[in-house]
């Protein structure tokens, strides 16, 4: 007994084995861990003094999975089906131990343990769905033998994670025991097993909740009909619910078949691909070279936000929401009132749904005080600016924070256009200015661009980054350039889209492309739901672009009823006569010829001309690598995740193919389209982004 290898150690305590597993960070199932439990296993069935085996593990955690770094190698033998025989088959009683997460492969273990408890703030679930997977060590087929089929499709499909006392009320967890107490309970409960002499029950021998399933297939039907919106273009939801109508309708090692061919399927294919480089890229964007972890923070206790609007509103809920006071200031009572009441009805509306009850309500707007005075910053560790995007009015902004906010404050400012180093000179203090650019609504978008000026300090970054996590933001850090890595990437798409409508593309035949290819919508009915009239001035118009033109006739997009498309009551677009008479007015005004455009050109032109412009934003160090790239675009642009993000979607396409193509539509690209020198020298070396160091 003793250490059985790095990873895993065997002790026996009385007539207990105790198996405990200490791989950090997460205990996930490497090659090391599977041999430690196997062995480990071994070891204890094969101890006469041995009646009954505990598995627990050390650190933060119970195995939260298959370690996803060996994915894609070859397999190191013993299987996670050889290391889970070794416990569902042992002669002896194996209870698992649970705290922190048993995931994916851990639950998978788990379930082949013959009991589990677990401290009541263990979560279990199989997220191998977030993954482009599904659980492919029996998870599929163990857990609707305990919770039944709708459960298991609900759990398997949102990849959930379901707190301690859900899993004991269904019977997925046998006991809870008291937190901090797990190890000293889980051979109590070993004991007490031993003691009542019970049976040596499987969950793969479990059969009422599959069987009453049998008789009723419209519980699949039903729930693919509910979760359609959901799933588009995913294809692991589907292969997960295949696997649950499996458990429902094939004896069990029928079903393992099943979900084996299903699982290498998945594993096989680019949609999960994209979305395991997406898990790191999402732990990867926090990690910036020159700013290590150990970087000083500033403590943010109170913060400022300067404007009411839209985005102050969405802004100081972010704050308000983990408990930190927010100052609004504005300039007339009018907008602050508008502008609380605007919040007020936003929290309202989340206790419709049960997110939020009205003591929450109260309690999140006690947080927040109205203000006329900029003077009333003076205290704040942070203060956001975002009032209209107007470089003089800001510079005069951050000119009179500089006099009043306390030294040590963070400065930042929320503009999406401006530059933010001209924002600085305004001040004594580049080094505490900082852009914050959140994305409408923004107390419900994801994305943050922490946008670094030429002076920003470390101490500045660090803290604006650990905040930006505080508040449930997914921060990726970016320098100054027009339109920054988000809006800078939306412009070169945007220049594509409307060439396109000049050679004969219709707005709905791009929209149609872009949706298809998995975005929530193309830029033609973004621009509708934005406003067509953003910027638009009146007075100025000069009938020189379609949406000018739109606008001179008020359809200024779907508040009007009407923009690039008719909308109906319910705001469901068609395509507009009106719309498609301008356009092609506006075409043969400029002397174009209008041609068929075929799909692959609508889609190549749009995508690969991002591509060029991020790998232009690589080139200029404006992103520090290309996922931090693909984070913006699936963060704040709706981007689908099993396409991995624009520079994974480059490689899969091949960087070869992109300026090949790039090349060939040649002029049609526009004047001003270049190719980008990194992308066509990757190109030529047979590089590719997620290979960039
Ligand atoms: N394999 C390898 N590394 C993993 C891992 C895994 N399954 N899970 C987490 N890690 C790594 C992370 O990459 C990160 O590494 P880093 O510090 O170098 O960036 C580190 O562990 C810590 O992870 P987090 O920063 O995410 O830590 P948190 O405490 O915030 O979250 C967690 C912990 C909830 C366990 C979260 O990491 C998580 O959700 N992990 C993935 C769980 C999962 O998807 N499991 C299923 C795997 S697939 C599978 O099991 C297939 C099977 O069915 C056959």
């Amino acid at each position: 007994m003793g250490a059985i290898n790095a990873v895993a150690n065997l002790a026996v305590e009385g007539d207990i084995a105790i198996l405990s597993i200490n791989s950090p960070p997460v205990n996930a199932l490497s090659q090391a861990v599977r041999a430690g439990i196997t062995e480990g296993m071994k070891q204890a069935v094969d101890n006469a003094a041995v009646k009954a085996v505990v598995l627990i593990c050390e650190g933060k955690t119970f195995i939260a999975g298959a370690d996803i770094t060996e994915f894609g190698k070859p397999p190191q033998g013993p299987s996670l089906f050889e290391v889970e025989d070794s416990i569902e088959n042992s002669t002896k009683p194996v209870v698992a131990a649970i705290h922190g997460t048993a995931l994916g492969g851990g639950l998978e273990v788990a379930l082949c343990c013959h009991y589990r408890v677990a401290v009541p703030s263990a979560k279990c679930g199989l997220p191998e769905v977030h993954l482009g997977l599904l659980p492919g060590a029996g998870g599929t087929q163990r857990l609707p033998r305990i919770v039944g089929p709708e459960a298991a499709l609900d759990m398997v499909t949102s990849g959930k994670h379901v707190p301690a006392k859900w899993a004991q009320s269904v019977g997925l967890v046998d006991e809870i025991v008291p937190e901090g107490e797990l190890r000293a309970s889980a051979i109590a409960f070993a004991k007490k097993v031993l003691a009542e002499n019970r049976p040596l029950k499987k969950v793969r021998d479990l059969n009422d909740k599959v069987a009453a399933a049998r008789a009723k297939p419209e519980i699949f039907s039903e729930f693919r009909k509910a979760n359609a919106r959901k799933f588009r273009g995913f294809l692991a939801p589907e292969y997960n619910i295949r696997c649950i109508e499996a458990a429902v309708n094939q004896p069990f090692d029928e079903g393992i078949k099943t979900e084996r061919k299903l699982f290498m399927e998945l594993m096989n294919g680019t949609q999960s691909a994209a979305q395991r480089y997406v898990f790191f890229a999402e732990r990867q964007v926090w990690k910036i070279p020159d700013v290590p972890e150990d970087t000083p923070t500033l403590p943010v206790k109170k913060v400022g936000v300067i404007g009411a609007g839209t985005m102050g509103g969405g802004i100081s809920m972010n704050f308000a929401n983990v408990g930190i006071p927010v100052t609004i200031v504005e300039t007339k009572q009018e907008a602050l009132d508008r502008g609380f009441k605007t919040i007020r009805g936003n929290y309202e509306r989340s206790t419709k749904s049960g997110k939020l009850t009205m003591a929450d309500v109260d309690q999140r707007m006690s947080l927040l005080t109205p203000s006329l005075k900029l003077e009333d910053l003076a205290d704040c560790d942070l203060v956001i600016e975002a009032i209209f995007e107007n470089l003089d009015v800001k510079q005069e902004v951050f000119g009179k924070l500089d006099q009043i906010v306390k030294q040590g404050a963070i400065l930042a400012t929320n503009t999406s256009a401006l530059d933010i180093n001209q924002i600085a000179t305004a001040v004594k203090r580049p080094e505490a200015v900082i852009g914050l650019h959140f994305f409408s609504p923004a107390n419900v978008m994801r994305l943050l661009e922490v946008v670094r000026a030429k002076h920003t300090s470390k101490p500045v970054i660090a803290t604006s980054m650990q905040l930006a996590k505080k508040i449930g933001k997914i921060a990726a850090l970016v320098g100054v350039c027009p339109g920054f890595v988000g809006n800078r990437i939306l412009y070169a798409r945007s220049v594509q889209a409307n060439a396109m409508l000049m050679e004969g593309a219709m707005p709905w035949d791009i929209d149609r492309v872009i949706y298809d290819f998995g975005l929530p919508m193309g830029p033609f009915a973004m621009s509708d739901l934005a406003g067509l009239d953003l910027g638009w001035i009146k007075e100025k118009s000069s009938s020189s672009t379609i949406r000018e033109v739109l606008c001179e006739q008020d359809r200024r997009g779907q508040k009007t009823g009407k923009g690039f498309y008719d909308y109906d009551e319910n705001r469901n677009p068609k395509p507009s006569p009106v719309t498609e008479q301008i356009i092609r007015d506006f075409a043969t005004k400029s002397g174009n010829q209008q041609r068929k455009i075929s799909d692959e050109e609508i889609l190549e032109r749009c995508v690969f001309a991002q591509i060029n412009e991020g790998a232009k934003i690589l080139e200029e160090g404006i992103a520090i690598r290309p996922s931090d790239i693909d984070i913006v675009w699936i963060n704040g642009y709706g981007w689908p995740v099993y396409r991995g993000g624009p520079m994974f979607y480059a490689d899969t396409v091949g960087l070869k193919t992109v300026v090949a193509k790039l090349k060939e539509y040649g002029p049609k690209m526009g004047k001003d389209f270049t190719i980008s020198p990194l992308l066509e020298k990757m190109a030529a070396e047979g590089k590719r982004f997620q290979d960039m160091k």
